[in-house]
């Protein structure tokens, strides 16, 4: 538990010494918070949940409380408070977690207090840190100015056919036995999927800028009603980060202008987007449930898997999580991370959007706050599936549901299409597998 807590630090670390004072105190973007907010409130909800409620020990700052509350203060809201400064903050970091440690000392995980059990405080902590340090890397990407981050290039891509047939079923969505589950994920129930078909690896650069080249953002009939209206009011031409000059097509990562790559998954769309190329390419955006079917069952065994390898934690060989190249890898660099049905790239490299909506689960019950999940749930926020390069494998379960507002292009999110099957692909037509 210590290690997993020291990993989320040393990468917390790692975001916030690579840049000056100025840099960390001011507001690179109205969608995000000063790098500074994301520190301190990492330590404080470390202080809330593990020294004050698990630790039962007195507070170490009370009085800052409010300040760094995200549902009290918008983000836009946040650079204006009087917030702590860059060393009053490492400081306070510091103390919180040598309390945190100490009462790793002396806790006992008793199966009958719910929030210890299975160590799930510290299990949660943990990916709160890496969720910030994720969004703290979509401020490093918003933040202009020189590169400061840098990783090694991810492994090289793969020809792969188009797509692949789902043949459906029963299978069990969601989990009641992960321990460190978020509330929305839980309990485990039996969904039925029809049979379907989805692209075997997420939608490229190249294919994307095919729908761009096409005048995808100038015709309607591929927009959705809340769509158009978006993509006109906010004069959107393509992804964000892109640029052209004389023809050549560019790409802004980390402060490094870089021709596009069009072999990489396409990045920073919003639902809007990926909808409307979806319907562009003859497709759809799969439903949460698809591509969950697609990640996790197992036609063999019957089963449902954690990941779409088996039970094991994700390894450098599975998926391209954690930080570790800075950007998403070519189609069919991770072979070793496909699904038994023949799917690839489901975790990590980019966020991928559904065409669902943010609902409970039959069976959810809030826990252990309802500000994690349940004051979210409706249709103004879509679900996002199986991380990004910039997702820790502490949080990539293949269960892991993300989301948010069908309009942002912040996030490191992409996605991949799915359609109906045609009839001559459906069993006892002849063709199933993999579809070149
Ligand atoms: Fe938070």
């Amino acid at each position: 538990m210590a290690e997993q807590l020291e990993r989320s630090r040393a990468r917390t670390v790692q975001l916030t010494d690579a840049v000056d004072t100025d840099d960390l105190v001011k507001q690179h973007s109205k969608l995000m918070s000063p790098l500074v907010w994301d520190y301190a409130h990492i330590a404080n909800q470390e202080e809330l949940w593990l020294v004050r409620d698990v630790g039962g020990r007195e507070p170490l700052r009370q009085d800052i409380d409010e300040l760094y509350d995200a549902f009290q203060h918008a983000r836009a809201d946040r650079p204006a408070l009087p917030l702590l400064g860059p060393s009053e903050t490492r400081a306070y970091v510091t103390e919180v977690r040598d309390k945190v440690l100490d009462v790793l000392d002396h806790v006992t995980f008793d199966p009958g207090r719910e929030l210890v059990d299975n160590a799930f405080a510290f299990g949660m902590i943990a990916q709160h840190e890496q969720q910030h340090d994720e969004t703290m890397l979509a401020t490093h990407q918003l933040r202009a100015g020189a590169p400061v981050l840098d990783a090694p290039a991810p492994p090289a891509g793969r020809q792969l056919p188009a797509e692949v047939f789902i043949p459906g079923g029963v299978f069990e969505m969601g989990t009641s036995i992960e321990p460190w589950a978020l509330d929305n994920e839980r309990p485990a129930h039996p969904v039925q999927v029809a049979p379907y078909v989805i692209d075997t690896a997420p939608v490229t650069n190249g294919d994307y800028l095919r729908f761009v080249l096409a005048g995808g953002y100038d015709d309607p009939r591929w927009w959705s009603e809340a769509g158009w209206a978006h993509v006109r009011k906010a004069s959107l031409v393509a992804p964000r980060f892109w640029s052209e000059a004389d023809g050549q097509w560019w790409r802004l990562r980390f402060g490094h202008q870089e021709q596009l790559p069009l072999d990489e998954p396409v990045m920073h769309v919003c639902f809007y987007e990926a909808e409307a190329y979806a319907k562009w390419a003859g497709k759809r955006l799969p439903t949460e449930a698809e591509w969950e079917f697609a990640a996790r069952f197992d036609p063999v065994s019957g089963r449902t898997r954690r990941f779409p390898w088996g039970d094991d934690s994700p390894g450098p060989q599975h998926a391209n999580l954690g930080q570790r190249h800075l950007r998403p890898a070519p189609a069919g660099a991770y072979p070793a991370g496909a699904s038994p049905l023949g799917v690839e790239q489901l975790i990590g490299d980019v966020w991928e959007w559904t065409s669902s909506d943010f609902r409970p689960y039959p069976g959810f019950r809030a826990w252990p706050y309802d500000e994690y999940s349940l004051v979210f749930f409706g249709p103004d926020y879509k679900v996002l599936r199986g991380g990004s390069f910039g997702t820790d494998e502490v949080i990539a379960r293949g269960t892991f549901r993300n989301w948010d507002y069908p309009i942002r292009r912040q996030i490191f999110a992409g996605f991949r299409c799915a359609r109906d099957p045609r009839p001559e692909e459906l069993p006892g037509a002849g063709s199933t597998g993999g579809l070149a």
